[in-house]
């Protein structure tokens, strides 16, 4: 099943997410629903405040290519960043209107813990591009989006932008 995507500036997105305690049956559907939408929308990883879930867990895919596909359901993860300071380039979000998009520094290096679909624990070393995806996914879970990680210039530019946008759709709504 499809779900609606929160948009920014709902005030969800800014919410600390709750741990996850039990991986039920119906966390199961969420996480199955939570990928159809991302696949659909299209993107690379939806975390749950996105779909107006406060709690930690997230779904991200870093398979590149049509038929490729590398889907992966993450519950309370927690990352260790290391390495050396990266450029994420024209990064973007499900959850940020009119498809902006800007540069943001992650680092390169994630070491991974959290809890599997069937609450196998998962402890891995990311790097490249899973390293960056699980950085912006994992942010979510604490109220911070990527347009947070940029100047406050482009974030005053792109808040003005959208304020003049938001108006105009609900002249026309
Ligand atoms: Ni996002």
């Amino acid at each position: 099943m499809l779900l609606d995507i929160v948009k920014y500036p709902d005030p969800r997105l800014k919410l600390i997410c709750e741990p996850v305690t039990q991986i039920t049956e119906e966390l199961k559907r969420l996480a199955d629903d939570m990928l159809e939408t991302m696949y659909k929308a299209p993107g690379v990883g939806l975390a749950a405040p996105q779909v107006g879930r406060s709690i930690r867990m997230l779904v991200m895919d870093d398979a590149s290519g049509e038929d490729a596909k590398n889907p992966r359901v993450l519950f309370n993860p927690v990352l260790s960043l290391s390495g050396d300071d990266v450029l994420s380039e024209r990064e973007g979000c499900l959850s940020v209107p009119m498809d902006y998009r800007a540069d943001v520094v992650r680092k390169s290096d994630v070491h991974l813990t959290a809890m599997g679909i069937d609450g196998e624990p998962i402890d891995e070393h990311l790097t490249g591009f899973s390293a960056i995806i699980a950085q912006h996914e994992t942010d979510h879970l604490d109220g911070i989006l990527f347009i947070d990680r940029i100047s406050r210039l482009r974030r005053s530019l792109y808040d003005s932008r959208l304020r003049k946008w938001l108006k105009r759709r609900n002249r026309n709504a």
